[in-house]
């Protein structure tokens, strides 16, 4: 199974994106050379979603090392490093987006690597390899969860929130890839989709997969899942996280955690749904993760439009953590991980 669609193209010197702050009403690609332009699409979320995050940071240094005339190779590893700088500081929650860095690193610090042309190469070559080895962990969590979890009927009601599809990841997606592989089984499926405030990753991403894939659903504003929860039956609450820490807490899409304590409430399973690229094993608890803060423009107002008294003191985490005893499991593509969470490095 793949995806319908690629939110993110590469062709050595260029990247085309998918401009995701533009969805549904306008389906737009840009095209970037630049590697400020690159990291200002991250930070302004035309390219999103942990591990897609990874995956455009990587394009974007290999596309700058590409296009850079550099006399000698000590000149383009000093450019590298301006470039893991500019990329290390667009979004501080997305365990992703520091693995695809770490393996940039790895590549650059192989000693066998003697020129300029072979750095590129090698730099193309590992930033390509990311997106693959993604598009690969998106299939085999969604056949984790299908063989295990999702395999007793044919009838599976599931809530979701935010964004965590082919618009989030280099292949069918996360928590979505899960949904959007059981309904080509041919299960049927119904999702309800959180609107996801402030930014409607939900409304605008999620929704908008869902209706290409043809997949039920009904969309939802954030503060209705307890009432969901209480009229209808729901089979499993599914997100993805952002960064996960040793002992399994994990930080996603802030609204997360109150869905995971509603889940609790109603005796929902609430699973969290990801990659080991997004595991951080260096952290012991959530406690430790960086939670993005944005600017609180983006609570105050509503599609550019004030939807509060001009200067409204607000608050406007990008992120929250959901501790491990609300978690029933971690789908992974190694498969699913259950209370006591003890993750280490491979
Ligand atoms: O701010 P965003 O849109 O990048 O946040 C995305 C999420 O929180 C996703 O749930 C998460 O990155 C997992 S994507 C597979």
């Amino acid at each position: 199974m793949q995806s319908t669609f690629s939110p993110i193209t590469f062709n050595k010197t260029e990247i085309k994106l998918l401009n995701q702050t533009l969805l549904p009403r306008i389906e737009e690609y840009e095209v970037y050379s630049d590697y400020l332009d690159m990291t200002d699409a991250i930070k302004k979320l035309k390219v999103r979603g942990a591990p897609l995050i990874g995956i455009a940071a990587a394009y974007g240094i290999s596309a700058a090392l590409n296009t850079h005339s550099a006399s000698s190779l000590i000149e383009l590893l000093e450019f590298y490093k301006k470039l893991r700088f500019a990329f290390y500081q667009t979004r501080p929650t997305a365990k992703n987006l520091f693995y695809a860095l770490d393996r940039l690193d790895k590549v650059v610090e192989n000693p066998n690597i003697s020129s300029v042309d072979q750095l590129r190469e090698s730099i193309e070559a590992e930033a390509i390899q990311i997106h693959k080895e993604d598009e690969l962990s998106c299939l085999k969590i969604a056949e984790n969860a299908a063989n295990t979890l999702f395999n007793k009927k044919d009838n599976y009601t599931f809530l979701t929130h935010c964004n965590t599809g082919s618009l989030a990841t280099g292949g069918i997606g996360t928590a979505l890839g899960i949904i959007k592989y059981l309904h080509n089984q041919g299960k049927n499926i119904h999702v309800y989709v959180d609107e996801t405030r402030p930014l409607l990753q939900g409304a605008r991403l999620t929704a908008w997969e869902l209706h290409k894939e043809r997949i039920p659903y009904t969309l939802i504003t954030d503060n209705m899942a307890a009432q969901i929860m209480k009229n209808h039956h729901i089979d499993a609450v599914v997100v993805g996280a952002d960064r996960i820490t040793k002992n399994g807490d994990s930080a996603n899409k802030i609204g997360t955690f109150q869905l995971a304590i509603v889940a609790s409430y109603f005796n929902v399973p609430f699973y969290i749904v990801a990659p080991k690229t997004t595991f951080d094993t260096s952290l012991i608890t959530g406690d430790e993760i960086e939670i993005e803060i944005r600017d609180d423009l983006e609570v105050t107002r509503f599609n550019g439009i004030e939807s509060a008294p001009i200067r409204s003191k607000s608050e406007n985490y990008a992120f929250d953590v959901t501790p491990n005893n609300l978690i029933s499991g971690i789908v992974t593509e190694d498969g699913v991980y259950f209370s006591p969470y003890k993750f280490c490095d491979k």
